[in-house]
């Protein structure tokens, strides 16, 4: 059963009403359940339960410190790609050994910082980059645990943009070429070579790809262990696809039947990097009907969210299923706008939706991940707070920006000032 349902005409989020919440912090808001968050946590974790495992939750999807904290209490790990989120986890209690931090363009700083924390391992996309890290650790008087990202050329048959495991894809390092890193890697003295890493991309509805990834791999680890170079963990990356409207999404013992047989017999601990699987169904965004505009052509639903709160329709054209908070019967073809002054900014597109009034409240469905995350202050919009429902109890776990949150962190020269 979702955590999202309808009680007596009124959509709840487990035990509380999304009436009730967006009269008490208005809108518009990001609502997310604890329960699926937990469940689908739980359903990663032990879809493995034959195999050693770390599930590193990628901040990226859903960064907020009440949701690293919830995860890291259920014994979730982090997949970082930032100094910015290395210090979400971190202040989350998150712990340090369970840490994995890729990207393809780590700077001085932000390796310092994670070498310092004593993260769990870097996942390396470039010879320079091995080579600043061992500078780094050896600076340091320690040894930095790496994997070597490597590029499988496998496709994941996703959205383009969302594609990473294509040889013109500018993440990881050639599999063709990965041996010779891997030598020169293990030739150092500040490094400490563990693992091997791949992430071919987001929301994939098959699971094939993942498993001719894995294949590569685990070919690849064949021949590095003929080196001597004992790889103990194989990080698989993220990635793994949810339902937003008809998809038919792969379970998780799919996925876990697909890679098993591959992984048979290895010896080796798997690290997961989810993010949208965990979060993505997990969330949801609120928002208030402004005005309707019916034209010759078309009927808007301006609303008081944009493109600037949940920005995946307008950039990836990707769906949202729209339902109404007070259930109706009603329906009307329809665009759900925002305020900001681009034919962009819209959250769903041509859509036959429930027909709601202004006043009215709609809600943005499967919007966990990369929903919050992506927001920006465009057109000076402060970011919506984002709630945490858990049981019968709801938890405001970022407070909605006010206008000096806008203004804060910018300077008048002195020269300008007025007198
Ligand atoms: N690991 C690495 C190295 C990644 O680059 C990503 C996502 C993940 C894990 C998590 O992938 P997931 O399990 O969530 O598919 N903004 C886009 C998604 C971009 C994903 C970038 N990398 C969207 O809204 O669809």
């Amino acid at each position: 059963m979702s955590s999202f349902e309808y009680n007596n005409n009124e959509l709840y989020c487990e035990g509380v009403s999304l009436k009730q919440i967006a009269e008490e912090v208005g809108t518009p808001y990001y609502v997310y359940s604890a329960k699926e968050f937990r469940t689908q946590y739980q359903h990663f974790y032990n879809a493995f339960n034959k195999i050693d495992r770390i599930v590193c939750f990628a901040v990226k999807a859903c960064g907020n410190i009440g949701i690293l904290s919830l995860l890291s209490s259920e014994g979730c790990g982090a997949d970082i790609v930032s100094g910015g989120e290395l210090h979400r986890a971190l202040s989350a209690g998150m712990d340090h050994s369970k840490i994995v931090f890729a990207g393809v363009g780590k700077t001085r700083e932000e390796i310092i910082f994670a070498i310092k924390s004593d993260i769990l391992m870097f996942n390396v996309e470039s010879r320079q980059e091995i080579d600043l890290l061992n500078e780094c650790a050896l600076e340091l008087n320690k040894r930095a645990r790496i994997a070597i990202r490597v590029n499988p050329n496998v496709d994941a048959k996703t959205h383009p943009y969302i594609s990473t495991g294509l040889k013109e894809n500018k993440f990881g390092i050639p599999v063709k070429t990965a041996k010779k890193d891997y030598i020169y890697a293990n030739s150092l003295d500040g490094i400490d070579v563990v693992c091997i890493h791949c992430h071919i991309g987001s929301q994939l509805i098959d699971v094939s790809p993942f498993r001719d990834a894995a294949e590569i791999l685990v070919k690849l680890i064949k021949e590095l262990r003929k080196e001597r170079i004992n790889i103990k963990y194989l990080d698989l990356g993220g990635g793994l696809g949810i339902t937003y409207n008809d998809e038919a999404s792969p379970s998780h013992s799919d996925y876990a039947a697909a890679l098993c047989d591959v992984l048979q017999g290895e010896d080796m601990t798997l690290i997961f990097e989810p993010g949208r699987n965990i979060a993505g169904n997990a969330g949801a965004l609120i928002t208030k009907v402004l005005y309707t505009k019916e034209t010759e052509d078309k009927n808007f639903k301006i609303v008081d969210a944009a493109m600037n709160d949940l920005a995946r329709p307008s950039l990836y054209d990707s769906y949202h299923e729209v339902k109404a908070v007070d259930e109706t019967s009603e329906t009307i073809t329809a665009d759900i706008v925002g305020p900001i002054c681009e034919s962009s900014d819209f959250l769903a597109k041509d859509r036959k939706m429930p027909d709601v009034d202004i006043e009215g409240l709609y809600a943005l469905m499967s919007a966990g991940a990369y929903g919050m995350t992506m927001a920006s202050n465009y057109n000076s919009r402060p970011r919506v707070p984002e709630i945490l429902v858990d049981g019968d109890q709801y938890y405001v776990i970022r407070r909605r920006e006010i206008y000096n949150d806008l203004t804060g962190p910018e300077m008048v020269p002195a020269y300008l000032r007025k007198k």
